[in-house]
């Protein structure tokens, strides 16, 4: 049975108890309807309204929506604030002695920091950053350990006024240089080492090896956290150690006032090419896109234990570690280690110990837990749950109902979260005292975001029929570009074929009769792999960098725990190697990919073959290489193949 077939006759429904309703920030249908109708009845004073109730402003907007230059859309405009203020100013007085981050280390061990250390801590560093000559505008790379100092990096940028770039700690030399270079990055913040279930993670020694690629001449300053006592294999006048640059900084900082359409961040991410795309995000719109979808979605309670699982190198780590959370004044968990680390049961064991009450974490990890220890959760007293998230890609019904009956004891919502990077906040996801839940559906749209599922022309599909997943009015928490290339931005998310006006998400979608939204998968050559995207061309450019490789297809085939796995068909230079010869060949095309992009990126599979099947003008013909890639026979059309006898070849090249 097809994905898509089994997700359309799921028909089990969990509507929120009356307990969970009655006490929910959003109360039953007739709560969430009235919010929805606000949205349509007046679109820009609702989301008005919404800023000025959950955004501090330094200078209040009297613009809401400005769409005179669309798709460059801005929100707020006239209005001035600053992002760090918000998330810890704000709270002092009522919360300075709140616990603002509870972080367990990959060893176990644990360190909370109140609000007002947490100002402090932001002060210093931004006044350190200050002293490196960083201001308002200038790039920030941190490429970091998950860890309080990571959010601490992030909202000493946001302080100041400077654009903020994580990338995630598994990335390689190449894609950091990369991500350096196009950002032009004025300093690079990093550690020594991070330390991950037990192993270290040589992050120094990454940037080092990133900056000596060349490109980088924009950074000044590498500034090195210590996390480990591990000493740096290089030291230059480049480097300076977080200690010594806080050293003596004054604990206040200013914060540097700017207008809401101010970058806030910039997070790389893939496209269908193999160049990822700095998405741009602002500071007013994508504030309040987290704080609505905090209180919304997760249902936030002054006394709530927030845990989001994502690294601050993605997106959910940024609005749901570093922002949403400190935004609203949450006491939240920061786990720097891996959830099978020491065992299966960490996240189980740490839930029970800091009486976690919002969990939020990516299907794949549920499936992965499921395979390692379906019972160990029993183990453990969860009672303190009472929101349970999942996001990244779909879940699938049997992971869902785990995750409900063994996690949640039955008694939490499951709000399963669509949304991208581009979103910067959750777009479609149940509000869970409000929207009865499907296993496997995100359900519907928020109030105040307009979703619809159309077909190449754009005409709305009817329910159960599949089409293009786009969001028709723009909203507050949006991209606003992509950094250097605002026509790759127009081009991939408000194509022409749409009179430039509808958002194309990338993704394939389906509605039920009940308006239910079940996402089917990317409609590009995006793979979701673990719950992180992966472009097929970047992996393919990776792959024919290497010096042996003459050619290179990427498709994706299912995984039972990964979601989607990556195949890498690959044409080399010489012979087409066999048995042993293919095996090695292949381990050093794994590990050359794990060096240029980084683990996550490694081909699953590698096959080898004379050729790629490709059509008589030269285009590979990526759907053949799927069905090979899923073992299937292939039944479609092969009539404008040039060389067909290669489909044959390339099926018998599993190693
Ligand atoms: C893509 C965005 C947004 C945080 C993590 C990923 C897929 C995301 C869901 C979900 C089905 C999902 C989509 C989307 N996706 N959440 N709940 N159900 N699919 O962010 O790396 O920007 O990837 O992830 O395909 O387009 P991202």
């Amino acid at each position: 049975m097809s994905a898509i077939d089994s997700v359309l006759k799921e028909t089990r429904l969990f509507p929120p108890s009356d307990e969970f309703r009655t006490k929910a920030n959003v109360s039953g249908m007739e709560g969430y309807n009235a919010l929805c109708e606000k949205a349509n009845n007046d679109y820009e004073g609702f989301w008005a309204e919404l800023a000025r109730e959950l955004v501090t402003w330094k200078k209040p907007f009297t613009k809401t929506l400005n769409d005179s230059n669309a798709p460059a859309y801005k929100w707020f405009e006239d209005g001035e604030l600053n992002v760090s203020y918000n998330c810890i100013d704000r709270h002092l007085e009522a919360r300075g002695n709140k616990t603002a981050i509870i972080f367990e280390a990959d060893d176990g061990s644990v360190t909370k920091v109140t609000y007002r250390e947490l100002y402090e801590r932001v002060c210093a560093f931004a006044n350190g950053l200050k002293s490196l000559g960083v201001s308002k505008g200038d790039r920030v790379v941190i490429y970091m350990p998950h860890g309080i100092e990571a959010v601490v990096a992030m909202q000493a940028s946001a302080r100041i006024g400077a654009i903020h770039s994580v990338v995630f700690g598994g990335f390689s030399a190449g894609a950091l240089r990369d991500r350096i270079a196009d950002a032009q990055a004025k300093v690079v913040i990093t550690a020594n080492q991070s330390v991950r279930g037990g192993k270290a993670v040589p992050l120094k020694a990454t940037t080092d090896e990133a900056v000596a690629l060349g490109g980088c001449e924009s950074v000044s300053k590498i500034v090195v956290y210590q996390r480990t006592d591990a000493a740096p294999e290089q030291w230059s006048d480049l480097n300076i150690w977080w200690h010594d640059l806080v050293a003596g900084q004054p604990a206040d900082c200013e914060p540097e006032w700017v207008d809401a359409e101010h970058p806030l961040f910039i997070l790389y991410t893939s496209g269908s090419t193999g160049k990822p795309k700095g998405i741009q995000h602002s500071t007013g719109g994508y504030l309040l896109g987290s704080q609505v979808t905090m209180q919304w979605v997760f249902d936030y309670k002054e006394n709530d234990v927030f845990w989001c699982t994502a690294d601050v190198g993605w997106i959910t780590g940024h609005s749901y570690v570093a922002y949403g959370p400190l935004g609203i004044g949450a006491t939240q968990i920061v786990f720097e280690g891996v959830p099978t680390f020491p065992d299966a049961g960490r996240f189980w064991q740490m839930i029970e110990k800091h009486k976690v009450t919002t969990f939020y974490t990516a299907p794949t990890a549920i499936r992965s837990l499921i395979k390692l220890g379906g019972d160990l959760p029993k183990q453990y007293d969860l009672s303190s749950l009472r929101v349970l998230g999942t996001v990244g890609e779909p879940i699938n019904p049997e992971a869902w109902i785990w995750y409900h009956e063994v996690v949640g004891g039955g008694r939490c919502p499951i709000v399963d979260t669509w949304w991208q990077t581009e979103t910067g906040a959750n777009m479609i996801a149940p509000l869970p005292g409000a929207v009865a839940t499907k296993p496997g559906s995100c359900t519907l749209p928020l109030p105040g975001i307009i979703v619809d599922i159309v077909d190449e022309s754009g005409a709305p599909v009817e329910p159960g029929k599949g089409g293009f997943l786009v969001i028709k009015k723009p909203w507050p928490s949006m991209v606003r570009t992509i950094w250097n290339d605002p026509d790759r931005f127009k081009k991939t998310y408000f194509p022409e074929e749409y009179n430039s006006k509808l958002y194309l998400a990338g993704d394939s979608a389906n509605r039920d009769e009940n308006g239910y939204i079940w996402i089917m998968g990317r409609i590009d050559d995006v793979l979701n792999v673990s719950g992180h995207r992966l472009g097929t061309m970047e992996i393919e450019s990776a792959l024919v960098a290497n010096p042996l490789v003459a050619e290179a297809a990427v498709v994706g085939k299912p995984h039972e725990i990964k979601g989607e796995a990556v195949v890498a068909f690959v044409v080399l230079k010489g012979e087409r190697p066999e048995g042993e010869d293919a095996k090695k060949i292949a381990k050093e095309l794994r590990e050359w990919v794990a060096h240029e992009i980084g683990k996550i990126a490694q081909p699953d599979e590698i096959r080898f073959g004379d050729n790629l099947p490709k059509t008589r003008s030269g285009k590979i013909m990526r759907r053949l290489l799927r069905d090979i890639a899923k073992g299937q026979s292939i039944t479609q059309d092969t009539s404008t193949l040039e060389n067909p006898a290669i489909l044959d070849q390339l099926a018998k090249s599993a190693i």
